[in-house]
């Protein structure tokens, strides 16, 4: 033979051999559990699109809090389900909303054994379904939101948010944020900017999750991206973290490994990726058929969108990946 064959199975022997090569590897630390609480109800009541979750009560809130941070999740985001909404979305930034009585609870509950961030939008609370105040004609005023959101972030500051997490895609949001949460005396409060979020078919669960139905049949095409763009990824990013953003997320996760690997390259801020309530329920779906081994998907997704450059993966998977990480 004129040179040997490139041997690389020889790495793959065996179990511990790919273990010790692994270029990547995915521990409990790099994962961030999303979490949703209701108003007004008395038992948890589950998610029938999203298997293995529900709408908690505060105390059942809690109780799932303890149960993954004892796995060794180190992060929750906490979104909010009113009983009532109205078109300003008034019960994000009422302080016994429930989504700030919610934080109180967990903060005294936890301390700062786990990170509590806040989910930052307005969607949940308003009638209409958008993410922001609408204007007459219907479309979503960007600065009069901008308002609302300042409110939003002292409001979950002063609950016990050490991380609020804009989720809204308005223009200007994580500058309008930094300088209300400063100005209230809440400067240790981290901003997780959402800053490459995509206008997605698969954040449908989700939206059964908080009960949001976009009014008129609508969707967020004028304040989410377009899938169809990259380099306005970065631009949004390159934004966010001159407004003063600590950390930045890609959202979804899988359809854009390519940007996170972008924004990992060009950016030094921590990256977290967030796989999506539509991306968690296709693996359950073809699970429950038989079709694919869910754990192993779950497991092989998070690792790739790990390997893509996320440092941290919001994911509906934490809780069971935890377990399996711990077993
Ligand atoms: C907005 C928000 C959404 C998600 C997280 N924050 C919904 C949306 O933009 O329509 C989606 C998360 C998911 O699908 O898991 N508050």
């Amino acid at each position: 033979m004129p040179f040997p064959h490139q041997r690389l199975r020889r790495l793959r022997r065996t179990p511990a051999l790919r273990r010790l090569v692994a270029e990547t590897r995915l521990g409990v630390e790099d994962l961030v559990a999303p979490v949703f609480v209701r108003e007004g109800i008395d038992e948890p009541v589950p998610i029938a699109s999203m298997p293995g979750h529900a709408q908690h009560t505060v105390a059942s809130l809690v109780a799932e809090a303890k149960r993954l941070g004892a796995l060794g999740v180190l992060g929750l985001v906490v979104f909010g389900v009113p009983s009532t909404k109205d078109p300003l979305g008034r019960g994000a930034s009422d302080p016994d909303g429930i989504v700030q009585v919610a934080l109180a609870e967990l903060a005294s509950a936890l301390g700062d054994e786990m990170v509590l961030i806040a989910d930052l939008c307005l969607d949940e609370y308003t009638d209409h379904g958008h993410c922001g105040v609408l204007r007459p004609d219907g479309s979503v005023d960007n600065d009069a939101t901008l308002d609302r959101y300042r409110e939003v972030a002292v409001a979950q500051a002063r609950a016990g948010a050490a991380v609020v997490a804009p989720s809204g895609m308005m223009d200007g949001q994580v500058g309008a944020i930094r300088d209300a949460l400063d100005s209230a005396g809440f400067t240790e409060t981290a901003v997780l900017a959402y800053a490459a979020k995509y206008a997605s078919a698969l954040y449908g669960p989700f939206r059964d999750a908080v009960d949001v139905t976009i009014a008129g049949g609508g969707d967020r095409r004028t304040y989410q991206q377009d899938p169809a763009n990259r380099r306005e990824a970065l631009a949004e990013v390159a934004l966010d973290v001159a407004e003063g953003a600590d950390m930045v997320m890609v959202k979804p996760a899988l359809p854009n490994l390519d940007v996170i690997a972008a924004v990992r390259r060009r950016f030094t801020q921590p990256l977290f990726a967030y796989q999506v309530s539509g991306e968690f329920a296709m693996v359950k779906a073809a699970a429950e058929r038989g079709w694919v081994d869910g754990a192993a998907v779950a497991a092989e997704q998070v690792l790739s969108i790990r390997r893509a450059g996320a440092d941290v993966v919001v994911t509906y998977f934490a809780g069971e990946l935890a377990e399996a990480l711990a077993g």
